[in-house]
């Protein structure tokens, strides 16, 4: 039909060159000319396509037409109301007169209700006795040729007044329509066929490209929205935390160490080897392997002397150590097990060994020694953070997972004292956006004194626990073999939370695994603290 329809007005336009009225084509396989709304849209249809060939031009007229309503188009079926009631009715003179209640039961109420009335004023039917009777032998169904002709045309001849009627009785309803005038287009030819949209191989190689039309390209098209990739909110939050350590002098520690030693996660934090943290309902053990490789045998020796009698001035724990216990491999449970692999190695010159290379670049360079009147001891400060995955044996809730990412921070320098953290923290979590913090006392194994972060949270409106933080032990420091007089200060928080409270999400599954919305992810806006 499509084709058949633009072949048709092609060849209309070729013989008469312009088509005035779309309502006057006879569409294919239809008996008369195109009047309706219906047949103008098909038009439309047409006409567009050859359009975007350039093969025409045409002109929008609008229209008041008519089209029947169901009712309309029952009557059209079955004839109308008084129709319906004079074709039931015995003629005058020839068997028994029917009774209006007769009637009702025949036609049904309405009809016989609404037909009557009409068919009386027309003169078809009269009364004998109670009863009804035909008085004409035949009639003219005007009602139905009427609707049948604004089906056809749209329009009645007759006139606006006649309309009216016909939609006072609900018969008809006026719509809007269009209607077309047609010319000519540059790229004007009698020819349907589809205009290429591609070169292909063939077509270069039998030649058929020097002769084949081609459709043009549209420009305003939208064109199919690409699948690209997009930053999970995590990882846009975790890009925004990691410029703020960036911007205040901090280096990057490698963290891609998701497996760690007993040893590296606790005994060099000083955590005691019977701390709950290292149960086995909290932490992920490896099962194989097992073990991991020894420390460095003095370091170790160091490390298990001031668990086991104490050291350095501290009583230790004295408890029997482990070296099972140190040698577990397991899952990290925070990454403060990498910045203490990390400060150990920045000890090295402290110890009299040679910096390895890799750590080189996470010192300031200078050594601080002079200015506090001594000789190089080879400690140099150094600002670390880093921001990646810990695991921990939790029972998964809407805001506990099994895995989570921390932030972390370290700074180590001669003589830092707690004022030095909580004044750092203030400047970290303002730039954050957290104007308002607090701290409390709190206890980590490996910090003394240590501080939880309370941020009050203007959307929450209440005071909310945003980290933990502290000034690392000596019992910690002094075994890696950084001078007495050197401070590590380090606080930690999780990533989790400052992008569920960014995107106001509050189930942790929204976020992370097999319910995440893709689409939300895609969608999620590039944030500012
Ligand atoms: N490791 C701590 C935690 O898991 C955070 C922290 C880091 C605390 C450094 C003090 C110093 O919560």
């Amino acid at each position: 039909m499509a084709e058949q329809l633009q072949q048709l007005i092609l060849d209309t336009l070729n013989s008469q060159h312009v088509i005035e009225d779309t309502r006057n084509l006879v569409l294919p396989g239809q008996a008369v000319a195109a009047s309706t709304s219906e047949d103008q849209i098909t038009i439309l249809g047409a006409l567009n396509s050859l359009l975007s060939r350039d093969m025409i031009q045409y002109e929008t007229h609008e229209v008041v037409t008519h089209a029947p309503t169901a009712e309309g188009a029952q009557i059209l079926k079955e004839g109308s109301h008084e129709a319906r009631v004079w074709s039931v009715l015995p003629p005058k003179g020839h068997g028994t007169p029917m009774t209006p209640v007769q009637l009702k039961k025949e036609i049904g109420d309405e009809t016989a209700k609404v037909g009557q009335g009409r068919a009386f004023k027309n003169g078809w039917i009269g009364k004998e006795g109670d009863g009804l009777v035909k008085t004409v032998s035949e009639i003219k169904d005007v009602t139905q040729l009427d609707i049948q002709e604004v089906a056809n045309t749209g329009t009645l001849k007759a006139g606006e007044k006649v309309l009216a009627d016909l939609r006072k009785r609900k018969l008809i309803v006026q719509k809007k329509g269009q209607w077309f005038t047609v010319r000519k287009g540059p790229q004007f030819s009698t020819s349907t066929a589809k205009p290429e949209t591609d070169l292909t191989v063939d077509m270069l190689t039998s030649g058929s490209w020097k002769t084949a039309s081609y459709k043009k390209y549209n420009f305003e098209a939208e064109g199919i929205p690409t699948a690209g990739g997009a930053l999970h909110p995590l990882l846009k939050v975790r890009e925004e935390i990691r410029n703020i350590f960036l911007e205040m002098g901090f280096a990057e520690m490698p963290t891609s160490s998701f497996v760690e030693s007993g040893f590296w996660c606790f005994d060099a934090l000083f955590v005691p080897q019977q701390h709950p943290a290292r149960d086995l309902q909290d932490t992920f053990y490896l099962s194989d392997p097992k073990e991991s490789l020894p420390p460095n045998p003095e370091y170790y020796k160091r490390v298990s002397t001031i668990h086991e009698f104490g050291g350095y001035g501290s009583a230790g724990y004295r408890a029997p150590w482990s070296p099972e216990e140190s040698s577990k491999l397991l899952l990290r449970t925070h990454t403060t097990a990498s910045s203490a692999h990390m400060l150990y190695k920045l000890a090295a010159k402290c110890r009299g060994e040679s910096l390895e290379d890799d750590s080189k670049e996470f010192t300031h360079g200078t050594s601080t020694a002079e200015a506090s009147g001594k000789t190089d001891d080879g400690f140099r400060p150094a600002k670390l953070f880093s921001i990646d995955r810990v695991f921990r044996n939790e029972t998964m809730d809407a805001t506990h997972l099994a895995e989570f990412h921390q932030v972390e921070g370290v700074v180590a320098d001669r003589n830092l004292t707690l004022a030095d953290l909580i004044g750092f923290m203030r400047v970290f979590f303002q730039k954050m956006g957290i104007e308002k913090v607090r701290f409390k006392p709190a206890y980590n194994p490996y910090t003394e004194p240590s501080l939880e972060i309370f941020a009050f949270h203007p959307m929450l409106d209440r005071w909310v626990e945003v980290g933990n933080s502290g000034m690392f032990r000596p019992e910690m420091l002094e075994p890696m073999g950084f001078p007495k007089d050197v401070r590590v200060h380090g606080w930690g928080l999780s990533l989790e939370r400052p992008t569920m409270i960014r995107y106001g999400i509050n189930n942790i599954r929204t976020l992370v695994g097999h319910k995440t919305s893709i689409e939300a992810i895609e969608n999620s806006p590039a944030v500012m603290f």
